[in-house]
């Protein structure tokens, strides 16, 4: 069969990146330009601020990823490009960028979810196997996906309020730590001990749903308690604690789901995947599950990246699922 070589698009947040994909499962070329350094003095992603860079970028980073390649237009078989959701700004200019490659090099167009991406950065490293499930945590989600075949998800579970990624960015800004936060608390988490109680949000025993703005406030209002008494608390227990309500809900909930759906596979996948605390107990859970096997990508397919977006557009495409020139950015897209 004749190979398929995507290229892919990636703008729905603070990173603009483009990449080349061989079949849905080998990378050829990923180039990532992130603007965090310029976000941080904010304290988190300034909308405005991302969609300027994403234009200064986009341009750069396409002629990279297509260098680092080696691979020219004519030799391309699609362009595909995250739809949504992310900030609106931010994914027009990629969306844009899509339509006029796909436009003037007469390839057809794909738009992708930018969670579809996220579960798929997993097949750039093994081979996906149904059914499945994936823990999806970052900045802008939390979702325990089901898939019983490529393409088709089934989103069993979601934060009802902050995603996780989330709740430790702001949980780090309480601690003075600098955004993006997650790396900090996992760093300090380690150095501390988990002393301070904080509540765990189960919800209702039959949902997969999470929470974590209880536990958000739970950890402003012990801080504010202490600094009202005079007390010191130690940042690396506050952070070793944060860190263990989060991980034991997410781990606890998705052995759960695994068992439940009688699922073969499980993919950890977003910025949050890169969370050592997270990653060790999921080992030591699955360890037991012998039936399960777990997939824990590296670091860089883990963060936003355009690999995963031409690995799941590759499906879209083999389906001949493709877009119109009318794509246009979702902020709220639903991943179906
Ligand atoms: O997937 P991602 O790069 O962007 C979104 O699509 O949101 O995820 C970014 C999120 C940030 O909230 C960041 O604090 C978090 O991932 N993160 C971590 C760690 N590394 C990044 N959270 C906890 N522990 C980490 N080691
Ligand atoms: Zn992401």
């Amino acid at each position: 069969m004749k190979d398929i070589y995507i290229l892919g698009i990636e703008t729905s947040c603070d990173e603009t990146a483009a990449a080349v994909v061989k079949n849905g499962r080998e990378m050829i070329s990923n180039v990532v330009a992130s603007q965090i350094e310029s976000h941080k003095r904010f304290g988190g992603v300034v909308p405005e601020i991302a969609s300027r860079h994403h234009v200064e970028q986009i341009t750069l980073v396409l002629e990279e990823a297509m260098r680092q390649a080696n691979i020219s237009f004519a030799e391309l078989d699609a362009i595909a490009v995250t739809e949504g959701p992310g900030l609106v700004g931010a994914l027009l200019i990629g969306v844009n960028a899509a339509k006029a490659l796909a436009f003037a090099h007469h390839l057809p167009l794909v738009g992708v979810h930018h969670i579809a991406g996220h579960i798929y950065a997993n097949r750039l490293v093994t081979e996906m196997k149904f059914p499945l499930l994936s823990l999806v945590v970052s900045g802008g989600h939390t979702e325990l996906v089901y898939m019983k075949e490529h393409g088709v998800f089934e989103v069993i579970g979601e934060t009802r309020d902050d995603a996780a990624g989330e709740a430790y960015d702001k949980v780090a800004r309480t601690l003075n730590l600098p955004y993006p936060g997650g790396p900090h608390i996992d760093r300090l988490a380690h150095e501390g001990k988990p002393t301070i109680d904080l509540p765990r949000a189960w919800l209702e025993e039959d949902s997969y749903d999470f929470s974590f703005s209880g536990l958000k406030s739970a950890v402003i209002n012990t801080l504010h308690n202490a600094k009202q008494r005079g007390e010191t608390i130690d940042p690396k227990d506050m952070a070793a604690s944060f860190q263990a309500s989060v991980v034991e809900v997410l781990v606890t909930k998705t052995v759960k789901a695994a068992k439940e759906y009688g699922i073969r596979q499980v993919l950890l996948a977003g910025g949050v995947a890169a969370n050592k605390g997270l990653r060790e107990e999921l080992e030591k859970q699955f360890a037991e599950l012998k039936d399960v096997e777990l997939v824990i990508p590296p670091l860089s397919l883990c963060t936003d990246n355009a690999a995963m977006i031409a690995a799941a557009g590759t499906v879209l495409f083999e389906k001949g699922k493709f877009a119109t020139m009318a794509l246009n950015g979702n902020p709220s897209l639903e991943l179906k």
